[in-house]
């Protein structure tokens, strides 16, 4: 068993039956959301699912999760998502997958979050990690114009074969290449007040359990964000 999967399937364990569960996107992700459709067959589970992107929502489907969305339920109890990095402060950059807009709605109307990862994504600073930043295509050059002046280093994310990246929601995404994050607080804000910006990959203060999947085997750090 991969780290990812020692991380994904221990997190499915917080899974009680009757719970609204945010299903999160990504590799590890895929191995919770597998988990919990393993419990749903073979122990009975009973949950509802709301999804983080198409991929999840594919997959969720075929395991024969039911689903919301999160518009038709009052809240969620409980979100498991990856992450690409998590900081010693416990904050995170999200959308290396791309979801961070649906992954960020869900985790926000949720009690409480969990995310789960390998060791590799234990930093102590954020920022080595390029932070996505969903724009709505129109201007997104004028962004691109700025984030350089600034010094973020940023790239339009394309496909491999140099197609330009689209969410889920039609948008695109810019990789800020920052090395180096010392005010994500400040960063934030100061991202969520530019036009276009639809939204950016720091999670801040939302992660109420991390489950670490390493060497050593799995084990799981409380955060001080409590919901
Ligand atoms: C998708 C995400 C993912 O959770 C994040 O990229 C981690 O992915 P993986 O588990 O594949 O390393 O934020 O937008």
């Amino acid at each position: 068993m991969n780290l990812k999967q020692a991380a994904g399937i221990e997190a499915a364990k917080f899974v009680k039956d009757g719970m609204i569960v945010g299903l999160g996107t990504g590799s590890t992700a895929y191995y919770m959301v597998e988990e919990i459709g393993r419990r749903m067959r073979e122990e009975g589970l009973n949950i509802t699912g709301v999804t983080t992107s198409n991929a999840t929502k594919e997959q969720a489907e075929k395991l024969g999760i039911p689903l919301k969305s999160i518009d038709e339920v009052p809240v969620v109890d409980l979100t498991i998502d990856g992450a690409d990095e998590i900081s010693k402060a416990f904050q995170g950059i999200k959308g290396g997958g791309a979801a961070l807009l649906f992954e960020k709605i869900v985790a926000t109307y949720s009690k409480q979050v969990i995310w789960i990862v390998d060791e590799s994504k234990l930093v102590e600073q954020l920022g080595q990690f390029p932070l996505p930043v969903e724009v709505i295509p129109y201007g997104a050059q004028q962004l691109m114009r700025i984030f350089d002046e600034k010094g973020y280093q940023p790239v339009l994310r394309q496909t491999e074969t140099g197609q330009i990246v689209k969410t889920d929601s039609g948008h695109y995404i810019i990789d800020l290449h920052l090395e180096v994050i010392n005010d994500p607080e400040a960063l934030a804000t100061y991202l969520d007040q530019l036009v276009g910006v639809v939204e950016h990959g720091l999670f801040l203060n939302m992660v109420s359990k991390v489950v670490v999947g390493s060497a050593q085997g799995v084990s799981i750090i409380d955060s001080p964000h409590q919901k």
